[in-house]
């Protein structure tokens, strides 16, 4: 794959101040909110009325068939029209019709095969991001699935510049041996070079993980179990998805030089919909929050808080249960993480209207959705317990290996260590059941992911890792110039892996690079 990045024009202020210094972000307001890496990207629609919408909850996938060993899933990618907006559909790309895409729940231990068939004007690759994965099944970049023949290609979409790699049919089959504990996963696009736009254009869904573990303890499940996908996005005028392209014809990836930072949407989608509203009795709730937006990042908050406050209880982060319950107030949510947390609703008055507020966001973004506590009395019998899991600590202090990786902008690309994305060129080589220690340092916000296998957080700006570090990560925020320290094995699978900043401009951008794990 030779895929040539354009280097980024550098033009006008950003420009200037690039080449000034390291840190100019810093002193300008205007391009970096407070918290808030990205740009503002405006509707050019009305927003809809927030607290208006119920919160859908996504369909769930059932298996076309099932053998002793494995559950078999097909999706279709396609072209769809959604209900976002008031009475102006949005034309999307989505997985089988759907924003966010079907929800597939699998069995730790059972292997799933999900066969994707690409009926969009455009290569796609699914990754299954936290899945512990074999390489050719984890959605390499360039192993992209062509169009079906015949899925219209629409000349502003037209697959371009990428010729290999490519299946002949436009499917593929994703196998997912699912050697890992119960955790909330996510799918969504992956294609070298436009995964941002594909992403915003609606390609992610969650995939759940379940396991004898999880399923002993005396969590809220079922109805009061729900996984919350928050984006936000811009629309046109004609209701269709904003999304500022170098290129609209797709010949060279990646956005205009305003938004290389990133794209923030006007608008917040929970599960696809503005704002919305959930009922719910005053009872627990699980609730799985996923930041799958692009670039924003979310502090979020319950308000009012319940008496006494501590009302978000986390139980668990990318990678699954934490070994014990931590209580806060507010929550920092970067790109790509998950955490999973359980609120009490019985702690609320009948009848209380309790938003999800984001204090990074400011007018319409400063909100998320809203909870209206109902008056029914409920039976509750789930039970946050003191210890969830047991998490063996990775010995950080006997890594054989200590790598650094720098994050940073150089001549207008996004960089790892200097260099642009290049698919083929490893940066590192780890080998298979070692522990190695690895430093992340970044000079702007990068919500860094690497794929295979899950880290832990040892250390950030030589202290102790922040309250929002704890457990499984398989994503670490990185603030501006911050150095966080990770422990990492990698198991199981020999072959080429990516590292990236999830933020999905700098994706694109080049700020991504290949490792390959060897055998033990
Ligand atoms: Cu969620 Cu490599 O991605
Ligand atoms: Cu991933
Ligand atoms: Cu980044």
């Amino acid at each position: 794959m030779s895929h040539k990045f354009s280097r980024r024009r550098l033009l006008g202020a950003g420009a200037a101040a690039a080449v000034a210094g390291s840190a100019w972000w810093l002193t300008d307001r205007g391009l970096l909110g407070q918290g808030e890496p990205g740009r503002l990207l405006s509707s050019q629609v009305p927003a809809p009325r927030p607290f208006q919408t119920l919160l859908p909850i996504p369909a769930m996938l059932t298996p076309t068939r099932t053998d002793e060993t494995t559950d078999y899933y097909e999706i279709t990618q396609r072209p769809a029209m959604l209900d976002i907006l008031p009475g102006l559909p949005t034309p999307a790309w989505t997985y089988h019709g759907s924003f966010p895409g079907p929800t597939i729940r699998s069995r730790s231990g059972r292997r799933t095969v999900v066969r994707h068939r690409n009926e969009l004007p455009q290569p796609v690759v699914v990754h299954l991001h936290g899945g512990h994965t074999p390489a050719d099944s984890d959605g390499y970049p360039a192993d992209l699935i062509m169009p079906v023949a015949g899925a219209a290609a629409s000349p502003r979409f037209s697959p371009h510049g990428h010729g290999h790699g490519a299946t002949a049919d436009g499917q593929r089959d994703y196998v997912y041996p699912m050697r890992q504990r119960a955790a909330t996963l996510w799918y969504h696009d992956h294609r070298h070079g436009y995964t941002g736009l594909a992403v915003w254009q609606g390609l992610a869904g969650f995939h759940l993980v379940h396991d004898a573990e999880e399923d002993a303890l005396p969590l809220p499940r079922g109805e009061r179990d729900i996984p919350l996908m928050i984006t936000d996005r811009s629309f046109a005028a004609d209701g269709s998805f904003r999304y500022p392209l170098t290129d609209p014809r797709l010949g060279v990836p990646g956005v205009t030089d305003a938004y290389m930072n990133g794209v923030l949407g006007d608008t917040i989608l929970v599960n696809g919909a503005p704002w919305p509203l959930l009922n719910v009795d005053r009872a627990r709730y699980r609730l799985r929050l996923l930041n799958a937006s692009n670039t924003r990042r979310y502090r979020i908050e319950l308000d009012p808080q319940p008496p006494g406050g501590d009302a978000l209880i986390q139980i668990g982060s990318d990678g699954g249960l934490l070994e014990r319950p931590i209580t806060h107030d507010t929550l920092e949510i970067a790109p790509a993480e998950r955490f999973d947390i359980v609120v009490d609703f019985s702690r609320y008055r009948p009848g209380t209207q309790v938003r999800l507020v984001n204090h990074l966001g400011s007018g319409p973004t400063a909100h998320v959705m809203r909870f209206d506590v109902s008056g029914a009395t409920v039976h509750d019998d789930t039970a946050v317990p003191e210890r969830l899991s047991h998490i063996i600590p990775l010995d950080a202090a006997a890594a054989a290996v200590t790598r650094t990786f720098h994050f940073q902008l150089r001549s207008g690309d996004w960089t790892i260590n200097g260099h642009p994305y290049q698919p083929g060129r490893p940066l590192a080589r780890p080998r298979l059941g070692a522990t190695e220690r690895w430093r992340l340092i970044s000079d702007f916000h990068h919500p860094v992911h690497v794929h295979l296998d899950p880290f832990q957080v040892i250390s950030r700006n030589n202290g102790a890792p922040s309250r929002y570090d704890h457990g499984w990560k398989d994503t670490v925020d990185l603030r501006p110039s911050e150095a966080v320290e990770i422990a990492v094995r990698f198991t199981d699978y020999t072959g080429t892996f990516m590292l990236h900043c999830h933020n999905l401009e700098h994706e694109d951008m080049a700020m991504m690079a290949d490792f390959t794990t060897t055998p033990r």
